[in-house]
């Protein structure tokens, strides 16, 4: 059968043939900076940074002619030439006959090996690719084995192009740049240290060597080399059809050096004799260090077959413990997709948005919004470090509630907008909220809030609309206070004005400006008029939420006050005749952010905790009104929705039009989030959805329906394709917030038809051509795109967890509260999940003996290692944290019976 099986209960995965499939590429990286791509071919990218490519940059476009790959040949004497990874002219004119090579990819967390054999030469080729512990290098360990009935005289060879040097060169100065090359044979390969790193502003001297080396499973040193393209290739040659190798010629000996060409890692060794069944195995080791001792070290470390493997075997198991998650459901083939989306907010954190062959936006580091989501996978599967990350990330707030969009390498390091980009995301303000809840409710660490923590300070003031010419980069980025001294707010304070500023920051209907975008980043042409109404539904839904956790504060600590900055009071404090009033509304919020333009006055006042949680949820229910009043759509069926936009002249986006109907899922998922949609209107959106987004085949829920027009007055989204990215295509990321949002809300069966179509459509290779796990969207067909780096799987791993499986924290304790459908139990009614809480390893199992549906059953009781019986109520468990923390190590057992 086409597609993949999966092999074992950590995700590892066969498929047979990958190479007649477009767009396979596959992660495999370290833990210090190395990231590359491997093709089913071993074609791909590797690179540190933007400006450090060891291999050649490739695009999703490259990967159909990507030929200077990792490349392996065998002279076999007598023969011919056969390139072990399926690399060649040969093998090219082969494809799809019968004359191709059989092949088996088998990969797993960060590993990657292919099984090839010639039925002509009669060899097979196992290739395992993967980066070792602690080093910026990828090993490529190779196993030639004679499967034929005579012996074999085989001379084999590697052969990997040095890029060396930054992406910007892929186009220019690309001739330029390999004039700074120089190489050196060494004995077990080719160094290239170019002399300087190019940029035109003002050439860097270079430190970085990039190397390929070699050595056999035996650690015999190669025989000879190939140092540069023009040797290797031979006039008129290619790399798929190099004529060092067709014509078996000899090459450089160690110890010799080269200057002003391109690169190869190309590798002779000697010829071997393989009897029958007989196998030879050799290591290939890749990368970029600033100290060459590395790379003698490493060759030590791989020296033999037997060593490698063990390095193997090191970096499997630190990868699949960092996957602390298991789940088991109804359905094995969805449990382990589950391992790959739980993996996946991982190789967000490493890859950024900037380094899978789909992924060539921007040059590297994160934005605000992964920032924030990646935390909510770590909150799950790791969540020491998740408090200082936390503390660091409100450092990027500005005091007028917007943040720092530009992100440095470092934790909590946010660098000033030097180039006038005034950009403001009018959604980035809500994010930071949904996390720190996240956090609140898994530890019940409510002191986070009154950490003091610093705001950023550049430039831009007014939220974006004005420069501080008083401020230089010499005063630092830091906000100071008017005596110079730098001033600290609690994270509440920042909570509360990245809250309150957008609050006041309305258009001509009274909803929040767009400004620049927001989460859909593709709707950037609606600066001046447009309104997202979609996200003002969010920022009401986290006014109510945040005053729930300032009444929690105040019931541990009666009477409470909340110190805050002394010009922030009014922000609170208004009435509903400013809301009502748009000019006042500006002119209260231009007031506080005039205020703060250069310095904040540096004085508090303390405010009494319940007037100030009151007069948040006053304006959270007035801006839930304000929506309701006026933004729902009623169709002919009698269902609806909300409208979720206005562009840039000033008209509601969605409705019933002459060219079909407009709806936009964006706003109904915070509608239904934040319950600014009843029960009923709820119910209508899910068959609105349904009707009109809905598209099984390719997924599931789109991201809206096709308005048939280019719509300049919103954004370049409506330029895209229809049925592509943010223009009507499946996007994952909403699509699983729709789910969360109708599972918070007790509509199950209708969230599982979200998140399982987006599963059942990624499993189904046939439609979506995509390794396991998550995409950001399903296209018009129906394909996987943009693989791997998708804020959708940290917001699906959670809501499989703490919606599904219902396993989560509220304010410390343990909570488990079912939301499985009957299908996800298994033939004896069970389902389980593996996670950690509160420092200790749980399994959870629910079981359903009667096979009751959701809302049929209820959890009757749990038992916690066979011991301590804990007594549901209203169908909801709670284990108090402190029982949690006294569990020893080990895995601990809860039983949870549910009961009609
Ligand atoms: C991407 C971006 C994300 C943005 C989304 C919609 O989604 O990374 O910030 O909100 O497009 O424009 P993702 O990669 O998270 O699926």
């Amino acid at each position: 059968m086409k597609g993949i099986h999966f092999i074992d209960e950590h995700g590892t995965f066969t498929m047979e043939q990958a190479e007649n499939e477009s767009y396979l590429y596959f992660p495999i990286a370290g833990e210090n900076g190395m990231k590359s791509s491997v093709t089913p071919n071993f074609g791909g990218d590797s690179k540190l940074d933007q400006n450090t490519f060891l291999l050649e940059p490739v695009s999703s476009e490259n990967l159909h002619n990507n030929r200077s790959g990792r490349n392996f040949w065998c002279e076999i004497k007598g023969e011919g030439v056969w390139s072990a990874v399926g690399q060649s002219a040969e093998a090219e004119a082969g494809k799809f006959t019968e004359n191709q090579d059989e092949s088996v990819l088998t990969a797993g967390f960060m590993w990657q090996t292919v099984e090839r054999t010639s039925k002509k030469y009669q060899l097979k080729a196992t290739v395992t690719a993967f980066v070792p512990r602690s080093v910026n290098a990828e090993v490529m360990q190779v196993t030639i084995q004679n499967i034929g009935e005579n012996s074999k005289e085989i001379t084999s060879v590697a052969a990997i192009p040095i890029y060396g040097r930054s992406a910007d060169n892929l186009r220019d100065h690309r001739h330029v740049t390999s004039l700074l090359h120089r190489i050196r044979t060494t004995e077990n390969g080719i160094y290239v240290k170019p002399t300087l790193s190019f940029d035109e502003r003002g050439h860097q001297k270079n430190h970085l060597t990039y190397y390929v080396c070699g050595l056999t499973g035996e650690g015999e040193k190669p025989q000879s080399f190939y140092p540069d393209v023009d040797i290797f290739l031979g006039e008129g040659g290619t790399f798929t059809h190099p004529r060092a190798v067709l014509e078996h010629r000899d090459g450089e000996p160690a110890g010799k050096t080269f200057e002003g060409t391109e690169a190869v890692g190309g590798i002779r060794f000697a010829p071997v004799t393989l009897a029958k069944g007989e196998s030879k195995t050799f290591t290939i080791f890749l990368g970029v260090t600033d100290d060459e001792k590395e790379i003698a070290a490493l060759s030590e470390r791989l020296v033999t077959k037997e060593a490698v493997e063990k390095e193997f075997a090191v970096i499997k198991e630190d990868w699949r413990k960092q996957v602390n998650v298991a789940y088991h459901t109804g359905n094995r083939e969805f449990d382990q997709l589950l391992k790959w989306v739980s993996f996946q907010p991982i190789l967000r954190r490493i890859y950024g948005c900037s380094f899978l062959p789909h992924h060539d936006y921007g040059k590297g580091g994160r934005g605000w919004r992964d920032l924030w989501q990646d935390c909510l996978a770590l909150l799950i599967m790791n969540p020491s470090n998740v408090r200082k990350m936390i503390l660091d990330n409100f450092g990027g707030v500005r005091m007028d509630g917007t943040n720092a969009t530009i992100i440095g390498e470092k934790p909590g390091e946010f660098v000033a907008d030097r180039n006038n980009i005034t950009r403001v995301w009018m959604d980035h303000g809500m994010w930071p909220f949904l996390t720190t809840m996240l956090y609140l409710d898994q530890t019940g660490d409510l002191d986070l809030l009154n950490q003091e923590v610093f705001y950023f300070k550049d430039r831009q003031v007014e939220r974006g609309t004005a420069h501080d010419l008083d401020w230089n980069e010499e005063e630092g980025n830091w906000q100071r206070d008017e005596n110079g001294m730098l001033y600290k707010g609690t994270v509440l304070e920042h909570l509360l004005l990245q809250h309150l500023c957008s609050f006041y920051e309305v258009g001509e209907h009274n909803y929040i400006r767009l400004r620049g975008a927001d989460w859909n980043d593709a709707i950037d042409l609606a600066n001046e008029r447009g309104e997202s109404v979609a996200f003002t539904c969010a920022y009401a839904g986290n006014l109510k939420n945040l005053a729930g956790v300032i009444r929690k504060l105040e019931e541990g600590d009666k009477g409470r006050k909340i110190t805050l900055l002394e010009e922030m009071q009014e922000l609170i404090l208004s009435k509903k005749e400013i809301w009502d009033d748009i000019e006042k509304k500006k002119a209260l919020l231009a007031d506080f952010t005039t205020k703060c333009r250069h310095t904040v006055s540096g004085r508090k006042v303390e405010m009494d905790a319940l007037l100030v949680a009151d007069c948040l949820e006053e304006k959270a229910e007035w801006m839930m009104e304000h929506i309701r009043k006026n933004e729902w759509i009623e169709d002919q069926d009698g269902d609806g929705w909300f409208n979720s936009y206005y562009d840039n002249h000033g008209n509601a986006v969605e409705g019933i039009f002459d060219s079909g109907v407009r709806m936009m899922l964006t706003g109904q998922v915070f509608a239904v989030m934040s319950q600014t949609a009843d029960v009923k209107q709820t119910r209508a959106i899910c068959n609105s959805a349904d009707r009109y987004l809905y598209k099984r085949e390719v997924g599931g829920y789109r991201l809206n329906t096709n308005f048939q027009e280019e719509k300049y007055d919103m954004g370049r989204m409506f330029g895209f394709a229809y049925g592509e990215k943010e223009n009507g295509a499946v996007f994952s990321h909403m699509t699983v917030m729709y789910a969360n949002a109708l599972y918070q809300n007790g509509f199950v069966e209708e969230g599982y038809k979200a998140l399982q179509t987006l599963a059942d459509t990624a499993l189904d290779f046939e439609t979506s051509h995509i390794y396991p796990g998550i995409p950001e969207y399903f296209n018009a067909k129906g394909r996987g795109l943009y693989h791997y780096l998708t804020g959708a799987a940290s917001w699906y791993m959670l809501t499989m967890v703490t919606q599904v499986f219902g396993v989560r924290g509220e304010y410390g304790d343990l909570v488990l509260e079912p939301k499985l459908t009957k299908e996800q139990f298994d033939a004896d009614g069970k389902a389980q999940i593996h996670l950690e809480f509160a420092g200790a390893k749980l399994q959870v199992t629910y079981e359903n003996p009667k096979h009751l549906g959701y809302g049929a059953y209820k959890a009757a009781k749990a038992a916690l290692d066979d011991k301590t019986e804990i007594a549901a109520k209203d169908g909801k468990l709670v284990i108090k944290r402190a029982m949690i923390e006294k569990l020893g190590s080990g895995e601990h057992q809860i039983q949870v019976s549910l009961l009609g």
